[in-house]
């Protein structure tokens, strides 16, 4: 592969999704939240009343929901989705979309398009170093202390939100399919006393 790939992956509130948008413009590279296309098979689940634990329907509407994700926002199905997608209700309704293998296979080859479409990018989420781009440029696995990562996630979304952080990565690392874990060769780094500045050059730091 000769295409820039940068993969950012961790948990809730470490940092990643501020960190992926300032290296993928420090680089002039694309940026792809992988995060909010899963939210946004949520959300259309919920919009469309499937039952998001029913692994059938949800495999058949990620199929059939046309989702762009991009610097202008996040349509679902041709709606701009970019604030549904965030609310506490749809936070709740990802972890089921999320754990469904069919789902996963769905989205991941979608990611590996748009890698192809972009001629590579800088990627977040949970699996980017470990099963979307296994060969990726550069790995960063972000982590933080969890009352820094809540306080984070506080101050962006609200309490709420904050509170179900725990929930989720519990669900995220214990899941079958695909769960959050740190690649092999991805770099942790621990940004509980770092500013996203720093962040963002210990990560352009590492593209050779
Ligand atoms: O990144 P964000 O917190 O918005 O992601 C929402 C949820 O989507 C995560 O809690 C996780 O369950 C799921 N996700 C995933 N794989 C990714 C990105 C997100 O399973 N690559």
């Amino acid at each position: 592969m000769n295409e820039t790939v940068i993969a950012i992956d961790g948990p809730a509130g470490s940092g990643k999704s501020t960190v992926a948008r300032a290296v993928a413009q420090k680089l002039g590279l694309a940026h792809l939240d992988t995060g909010a296309m899963y939210r946004s098979v949520a959300l259309a689940a919920l919009r469309k009343g499937v039952e998001t634990t029913d692994a059938d329907a949800m495999a058949k509407l990620a199929k059939k929901t046309h989702v762009y994700v991009g610097p202008d926002g996040v349509f679902v199905d041709g709606v701009d989705s970019t604030e549904a997608i965030r609310t506490e209700e749809v936070t709740k309704a990802v972890t089921a979309a999320a754990s469904n293998p069919r789902v996963r296979e769905v989205m991941v080859e979608r990611q590996r398009t748009w890698i192809t479409n972009n001629g590579g990018g800088v990627l977040e989420g949970r699996d980017i170093g470990t099963v979307v781009c296994p060969g990726a440029t550069v790995k960063g696995y972000l982590v933080a202390d969890a009352e820094v990562r809540a306080q984070r996630r506080a101050a962006e979304h609200g309490d709420a939100v904050a509170n179900d952080m725990r929930r989720r990565d519990r669900a995220d690392s214990t899941r079958e399919a695909s769960p959050l874990m740190r690649a092999d060769d991805a770099v942790e780094i621990d940004t509980t006393n770092l500013s996203i500045d720093e962040v963002v050059d210990v990560v352009v730091g590492l593209v050779p």
